[in-house]
């Protein structure tokens, strides 16, 4: 359970009541009542009511909006509110605002406009910070610490004067001496030597392709940098309140910062998710993909879904509506994945300011309208489900995910372009389809309770990673390898003598060259007639002690291996030197991955998106209907209550469009 004061699924929305007469707070109140809310965000940007001049400060009106939610059993998740600075900071201290690339300051009237590195602005916060878990440490109504707001949403880097002093400091902590620093940059390559620390500058704009060490050094300077601030603002939280957790929201597969190690820093993980209500099935799988990330950061551990569109959004070319039932489909779609948490951005739609036609929980229109009747009915429903609370969905399948392999190989000249994240929805779709659990895991982390582990595209592989992966095969695992991986070290440095290095020997072959985008490239399994087309990668591999399941069909590596099966230890380690297609996804369920006890959590149907969540003696069935007509799910060993119907089934479940059922079974 998050909290041990809400036991019960969080239900509500960032709740901005400085935007409105405090008339209009009553009235939320017993709209909030009726909605069954019982948890929302507050204060995130209200930093300049709070601090309208610099060390005044302005605490009387929050008090009576915690009293009032108080009152109204209704918890905070009360806001550091350093999200976005207000006006007097810029003008005092210029040089907080953050600076791009090209040295251009960004101005305020914003928000989020400060430098990381900011003395002015850390400061500030941290007063703010403090002042705040002083004075509501022991109010009732508070339940969470919501800190900031999103990290690095729209600025993600500074590269001011500031910024390249500590980072010249980061990096003498990280290599001591000049001479290491040119030897693991490569810097004698295009003259690039420093002779003397100061001259170590940001990756600001350069006539051509920056130093790649030094922009993957900025890259998880940035990311530390953003992550200090979060951490700075917990420390003075926990100081205070030890018992109340914190949290701050994530943003999916957010690149700029690498959120395994920010999960380390919160007591819960959180996110904002905003599929495109027009972007289905694609946007609806991206969402449940990242769901799965999020409740892999923290090993499991339930997550909250802290924000959603109630209905649109305002910040895409085109807004759509989410139409009747959807909202109520991809909230229970959160809850299936593992999240304990369904909340709003936000409550009452904005009057004015730039997001007044992003869907509120109480539209513009008011409370009779279709909007507010579904937030409403899904808050009284999610009252049925305070069993699932704590429940974790266990995966024996685990997809590699490592945002320092990723900066570095989606940085310009390579190869070809390689989106990581595709790579991963490419093997994530294929379990998706197939209702088979996937958990994300770091290639240093312990793997010890999957299956099979896939690596789509690892192309930066640590000594550490390649270690975790070998013991992991020997002890009995099974590996699957993707191209173009096993290329680089930790500073972008090739390594020498064929890939993927440091595995070359568990993968049971060498990787000489590759052709990216290969032009009618096709493969063959052995065995099968039909020619599976390879369009986006031919890595030209040398066996060694693998052995061949599929070979490329054409082209001058006609007869080179596209899929190879190494026995090793205990284990197995597989390698595509291409992306693997579907048809060959169905031939390796059909073999070991059904031997090594991979199964469905119900055998898939088209657009029946099931899950299992489960805690010692009991288990419940998630169903989700994706599909815009009625359903006929056969439940096979699922017998039990429904929990939204209270009806007991067994045989088969009949699920409207858009449809939800629940199936508990006790273990
Ligand atoms: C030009 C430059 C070389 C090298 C090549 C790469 O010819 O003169 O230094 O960068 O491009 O194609
Ligand atoms: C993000 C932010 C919110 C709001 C929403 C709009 O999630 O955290 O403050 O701007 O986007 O979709």
């Amino acid at each position: 359970m998050i909290t041990a004061k809400l036991p019960h699924i969080f239900y509500g929305g960032d709740y901005n009541p400085e935007q409105w007469p405090e008339d209009v707070w009553r009235d939320d109140m017993r709209l909030m009542r009726e909605a069954g809310v019982n948890l929302v965000s507050v204060g995130i940007f209200s930093w300049a009511k709070l601090e309208p001049r610099p060390g005044q400060y302005v605490f009387d009106w929050l008090d009576r909006v915690l009293d009032l939610l108080a009152e109204n059993d209704v918890f905070a998740a009360l806001a550091t509110a350093t999200a976005s600075p207000p006006a007097w900071l810029a003008k005092l201290h210029p040089e907080s605002l953050p600076q791009d690339a090209e040295g251009r300051r960004y101005s305020p009237g914003g928000r989020q406009h400060y430098c990381p590195n900011s003395a002015a602005y850390k400061e500030r916060a941290a007063e703010l910070t403090g002042r705040l878990a002083q004075r509501y440490k022991a109010h009732p109504a508070l339940a969470l610490w919501h800190i900031n707001n999103e990290y690095g949403c729209h600025v993600s880097e500074c590269l001011c004067d500031v910024c390249a002093a500590r980072f010249r400091q980061w990096l003498s902590a990280r290599y001591k001496t000049l001479e290491q620093l040119n030897e693991r940059w490569g810097t004698a390559f295009w003259s690039q030597r420093y002779d003397a620390w100061d001259e170590i500058l940001p990756p600001r704009k350069a006539p051509t392709f920056c130093n790649p060490a030094q922009q993957l050094d900025y890259k998880r300077f940035m990311n530390e940098s953003l992550l200090a601030l979060c951490r700075a603002e917990a420390e003075i939280l926990r100081k205070h309140t030890p018992k109340v957790p914190v949290t701050t929201n994530f943003m999916g597969f957010f690149k700029p910062l690498d959120y395994f190690q920010w999960a380390q820093a919160l007591d819960v993980v959180a996110w904002d998710s905003y599929p495109d209500p027009d972007g289905v099935p694609e946007e609806r799988i991206h969402a449940a993909c990242a769901h799965d990330l999020m409740r892999s950061l923290k090993g499991g551990q339930p997550f909250v879904l802290m924000e959603q569109a109630p209905s649109q959004v305002n910040w895409r070319a085109v807004n759509a509506p989410k139409r009747p039932g959807v909202m109520r489909l991809w909230s229970y779609q959160a809850v299936a994945r593992g999240a304990d948490g369904v909340m709003f951005f936000q409550w009452r739609a904005s009057k004015a300011g730039a997001e007044k036609f992003h869907s509120g929980m109480v539209p513009h229109a008011g409370k009779q309208t279709r909007v507010f009747s579904e937030i409403a009915s899904l808050g009284q429903e999610l009252k049925k489900l305070d069993a699932v609370l704590g429940c974790r969905v266990e995966a024996k399948v685990a997809l590699v995910c490592d945002w320092q392999s990723r900066w570095a190989l989606e940085q310009d000249s390579k190869p070809a372009r390689l989106d990581t994240v595709r790579h991963l929805r490419y093997c994530y779709d294929l379990f998706y389809e197939q209702n088979i659990p996937v958990d994300f895991v770091q290639p240093e982390g312990d793997w010890a309770q999957y299956k099979l582990v896939i690596a789509p595209v690892l192309y930066m592989l640590t000594a550490r990673a390649a270690e975790n992966i070998r013991a992991y095969v020997n002890a009995g695992g099974c590996f699957v390898l993707g191209y173009f991986s096993g290329i680089v070290d930790e500073n972008d440095q090739v390594y020498i003598g064929g890939y993927p290095a440091l595995l070359k020997d568990v993968m049971g072959l060498s990787v000489e060259e590759w052709r990216p985008h290969p032009e009618k490239c096709v493969a063959q399994l052995p065995g099968r007639p039909e020619e599976i087309p390879c369009s986006t990668w031919v890595d030209v591999v040398n066996v060694k002690s693998a052995q061949v399941s599929a070979v490329f069909a054409s082209d001058y590596f006609a007869g080179k291996p596209a899929l190879t099966i190494n026995e090793y230890g205990k284990g197995k380690a597989l390698y595509a030197a291409t992306l693997l297609e579907p048809s060959w996804m169905a031939w390796l369920m059909s073999g070991f991955i059904e031997q090594l006890g991979i199964r469905p959590a119900l055998p898939a149907a088209r657009g029946i998106e099931a899950v299992v969540r489960s805690k010692p003696g009991r288990q419940f069935l998630f169903l989700l209907n994706h599909n815009q007509k009625p359903e006929t799910v056969d439940l096979g060993p699922w017998s039990g209550k429904e929990l939204l119907s209270g009806k007991t089934v067994q045989g088969r479940i009949m699920l409207e469009p858009n449809g939800v059922a629940i199936v508990e079974r006790k273990k």
